[in-house]
């Protein structure tokens, strides 16, 4: 599966979003070596800070299902904005302990997409060998 592929998977993935305050759907797909994808989408909530983003279920679901990090080829995450969509802080926190920080991370929306990984998004990333 190439970047767009997973780009269009993860545009499948958003079409479960559960948006009824932002109206923002955004979709999520991780790229296992195995050849199978996880997909996640934002789940909001009336309380808007128990909200979940699309990435966090994306790669939560992935672990749920036992795979790790080094099971994973890339985490595609899309909406349809302009700019890219890019990951919240406390997604940016959660991905740099659940991904390598070297793993392809796609940033897309419609038109086009960019690479980037949790080493760029969050340099200096606060990890667990830190405690
Ligand atoms: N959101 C995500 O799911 N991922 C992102 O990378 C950015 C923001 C969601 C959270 C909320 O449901 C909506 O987008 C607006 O912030």
């Amino acid at each position: 599966m190439n970047y767009q592929d997973l780009v269009n998977e993860a545009f499948a993935a958003s079409q479960n979003a559960y948006t009824p305050y932002s109206h923002f759907a955004v979709g999520a797909c991780v790229l296992l070596k195995n050849g199978k994808t996880v997909h996640g989408c934002n789940i909001e909530n009336a309380a808007y800070g128990s909200t979940m983003c699309a990435e966090r279920n994306a790669i939560f679901a992935s672990y749920c299902q036992g795979y790790r990090k080094d099971d994973i080829i890339a985490l595609a995450i899309v909406a349809n904005c302009s700019p890219l969509v890019s990951p919240c802080g406390a997604c940016r926190q959660v991905l740099s302990e659940l991904l390598d920080p070297h793993t392809p991370i796609i940033l897309g929306c419609k038109e086009y997409y960019e690479v980037t990984n949790m080493e760029e998004l969050l340099p200096r990333m606060f990890i667990g060998e830190s405690l």
